[in-house]
């Protein structure tokens, strides 16, 4: 709510109204470390970043979402790949050792004492100005959130959801392999989508290939029976893409007759008997509806329910790829 009649402040007055401002909009935040507090909180009200933070102003930060299953949290090893090399593109400094984020990602799990559930991390610019570059002795920030992850209707995987090729330009490919702050085109799209009445938007690139959508990839299963997904030159290399690519190869000779990373014309994508969304929040869902023309029998198929049933089972079971929460 703006103040219209603003006064000065002290210390315990603003965590008050901080306090006040979760009441009104209770989040599903369990700890937050930064090392910029020091250490892990577990009051939303506490969850804060100085302003002056680049990463809050000029969008110079990067993040990634990994998460908790039954105690223990899933992929990390690919997720913190993902982030070292998007924070390298960023030309952004890591703020301690690997190992040491690892350990910290893990410590702040345990102090949400939540066995299932979402971990994002960031590491920003620092604050100490508003310019551009980070501002004259700025530390790297680290920051950890435990969370209640991104809820998607139960209808998107009963009935499939129904998308369009958005109208917002695809981002040059530096920008969409990097995991940085940055996602206008990707909100955009997505408003975009909602505001037509439909569940998410689909980039396409300049040579008429299929890219990703809002912050999920998608893929095709052709009616030939071959798996295709677009290559990851141009989009973000999807932790659950990869690992589901891996995984359907085993399907091969039954479901599957093959399985393809190859660009996607959107002619021949939308030829394709399935259409699926893969990314750590959503799983895999099918897409019935493309720019209001049917995928195949317009209802989700079978390789949507066989490969999120595959990586459900992974998330439980991959004991090279689980890491125990020192609860
Ligand atoms: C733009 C974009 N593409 C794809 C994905 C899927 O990646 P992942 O499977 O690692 O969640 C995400 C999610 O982080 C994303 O933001």
């Amino acid at each position: 709510m703006v103040t219209l009649t603003p006064r000065v402040l002290q210390a315990d007055e603003v965590v008050e109204h901080l306090r006040t401002l979760r009441a009104r909009q209770p989040v599903r935040y369990w700890a937050f470390y930064s090392s910029q507090l020091g250490g892990i909180v577990t009051d939303p009200a506490l969850m804060v970043l100085p302003f002056d933070d680049h990463m809050v102003h000029r969008g110079h930060g990067v993040f990634d979402t990994a998460a908790i299953v039954d105690g223990k949290i899933y992929d990390l090893e690919a997720h913190l790949d993902r982030f070292v090399r998007s924070a390298g593109l960023s030309k952004l400094p890591l703020p301690c050792r690997r190992e040491e984020m690892r350990e910290i990602i893990a410590l702040t799990a345990a102090a949400s004492g939540k066995r299932d559930g979402s971990i994002r991390y960031w590491i920003s610019s620092g604050p100490g100005s508003l310019g551009l570059p980070p501002a004259a002795g700025a530390e790297p920030g680290f920051f950890v959130m435990i969370f209640g992850g991104l809820a998607y209707p139960d209808r998107w995987y009963t009935d499939g959801l129904r998308v369009m090729t958005t109208t917002y330009p695809i981002k040059p490919p530096l920008y969409a392999v990097t995991k940085s702050t940055n996602y206008l085109p990707n909100i955009l799209m997505q408003l975009e989508a909602q505001e037509a009445g439909l569940d998410n938007g689909v980039f396409v690139d300049d040579a008429g290939h299929v890219g990703e959508s809002s912050n999920m990839n998608v893929a095709f299963v052709g009616a030939d029976g071959v798996l295709r997904h677009p290559k990851f030159d141009h989009i973000l290399s999807g932790c659950t893409s990869l690992r589901l690519l891996a995984l359907a190869r085993g399907l091969v000779g039954g479901m599957l007759r093959g399985v393809e990373v190859r660009d996607i014309p959107v002619v021949e994508a939308r030829a394709a008997r399935e259409m699926l969304l893969i990314g750590s929040s959503i799983k895999v869902a099918a897409i019935v509806e493309w720019d209001g023309r049917p995928i195949g029998d317009g209802r989700p198929g079978p390789m949507a329910r066989a490969l999120r049933e595959l990586l459900e089972r992974d998330m439980r079971e991959a004991k090279d790829r689980l890491i125990d929460v020192p609860y």
